[in-house]
């Protein structure tokens, strides 16, 4: 079952150079392919877009701060199973919760900078890739 999926690799990620460790790990997943990367300076409205889901509750302004903190990696993954595996490599939400050998469980101390996003759903893989990718196919 080959998916696509979109991840990013947050501002903590790529000032603690974490940027090679991690798209390491996804890359020498079997049959896994970057299809498209690249280093972008979010602004409010895409991540307004991209976490419209959390747009109100406590934690959202200071994520958005966070998230415009620095420059992410953007990036597309295909292969097979990608969406629930990128999530598996990376670990749950809270990095102290994520088990180690995880990508937040072994880098991450705070929720907020938990190091990268990955969508978690098809139907979010859809929706995302359409807010960070418009002109891919
Ligand atoms: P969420 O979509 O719940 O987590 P995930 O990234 O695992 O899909 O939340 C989006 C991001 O918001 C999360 O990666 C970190 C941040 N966040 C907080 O800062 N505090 C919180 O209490 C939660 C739930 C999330
Ligand atoms: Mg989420």
């Amino acid at each position: 079952m080959t998916q696509r999926t979109l991840v990013l690799l947050k501002p903590d990620a790529v000032r603690r150079g974490l940027v090679g460790e991690v798209i390491g790990r996804i890359e020498r997943k079997a049959d896994w392919k970057i299809a498209a990367l690249e280093l972008r300076q979010l602004d409010r409205a895409t991540l307004e877009q991209h976490y419209a889901e959390h747009v109100g509750r406590p934690f959202y302004e200071p994520l958005v701060e966070f998230m415009l903190s620095g420059p992410v990696v953007v990036m597309v993954v295909d292969g097979e199973r990608v969406i629930e595996g990128v999530r598996q490599l990376a670990g749950p939400t809270d990095p102290i919760a994520a088990a180690p050998g995880s990508i937040r469980g072994d880098f991450g101390t705070i929720v907020r900078e938990n190091l990268i996003h990955a969508s978690d759903s098809e139907e979010s893989a859809i929706r995302e890739l359409k807010i960070f990718f418009p002109g891919l196919s």
